[in-house]
This record gives structure tokens, sequence and C-alpha cells, in this order.
């Protein structure tokens, strides 16, 4: 579950590329991908306009993502959350108190190894939609790599 502030603008472009990405290697049965937000601001809406438009022009649609609002049955639900920047984090470490879930609550960039910075810029009032394309789909790519790869090893373990 890849999840920013409002759900409306990174975590929904996270979702839907992640998505295109396992559909091009068959891998969409494999991996379920979701997306929320630490906030309700966006509840039931479509996600932003300007990051529709950019998934669009690169070939995949968000059209099927509406906002929603992470719950702390997610983190159980969920194998890895990946939150967008320290906020995020922030907030979403409070809702696991007991510190159960902490393994599987990371920051997404990082993924992306070329990367010197860890966190994934909010665009919604900077307007750096492509930028924040390229960011999300290089970790998005990295990401896929990783759960390939940790997939293979405990197959063979
Ligand atoms: P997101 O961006 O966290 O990437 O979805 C934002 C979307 C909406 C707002 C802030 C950030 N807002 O203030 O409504």
């Amino acid at each position: 579950m890849f999840v920013c502030l409002g759900n409306h603008c990174r975590s929904p472009l996270a979702h839907g590329y992640f998505q295109h990405l396992l559909k091009k290697h068959g891998l969409e049965d494999e991996i379920e991908v979701d997306s929320s937000g630490t906030s309700g601001w966006h509840l039931g809406e479509r996600p932003d306009s300007r990051v529709c438009h950019v998934a669009e022009k690169h070939g995949f649609s968000l059209r099927h993502i509406r906002g929603q609002k992470i719950s702390r049955n997610d983190l159980e639900s969920f194998e890895l959350i990946l939150v967008m920047d320290r906020s995020n984090l922030r907030d979403v470490l409070a809702l696991d108190p007991h510190h159960q879930y902490a393994d599987k609550i990371r920051l997404l960039r990082p993924f992306d190894t070329e990367s010197t910075q860890d966190e994934v810029p909010d665009p919604y009032y900077s307007g750096i939609f492509e930028e924040v394309y390229t960011i999300v789909s290089r970790a998005c790519d990295a990401l896929l790599v990783y759960l390939t790869d940790s997939h293979q090893t405990s197959e063979s373990d």
C-alpha cells in the first residue's frame, strides 16, 4: 500500500504506475496494490486532474482510484506500507503504538538506490508533477526488483 498525505497526488501515481508495471511483467495477479492518505481530505474523490494527466501521458490510467484514508487494519493486511515523506512516516507510525508493524512501514524513495534523497516531494502546491513521476517511477521500478528478488529467495529457502 502506497501512502501520502491526501491520497490525491503521489500515492495514486505510485498505485497506478506500479499496477501498470506489474501488468507489463504479467504479475498483476501476484501482488495486490492499493493506496491511501494519512488524512481523509479527499475521501472518495478521483486523484488530482494534474496527476491523472501525467499518468495518461506515460501510458497508464488512474481512473479506477478513489481517495481513502489509511486505517490500522491496513497495517495488518498489507505486507509493505510505503510512504512518500517523513511526515507520512510519523503519521503512519503513530497508528502502530506497540511497534507491531514497524518493519513493514518504509519510505518508498530509498528503494531507488541511485537517489541521494529519501522523500518524494509533495507536488500539490509546487506543481512539479513530471518530476514526481520520474522519482516515483524509478522507485517503483526498484521496488519490483526488490520484491521479485526477495520472493525468489524465500522460494529457494
Ligand atoms: P498528496 O498531495 O499527499 O501527494 O496527495 C496533497 C494533496 C492534497 C493536499 C495536500 C497534499 N491538500 O492540501 O488538499
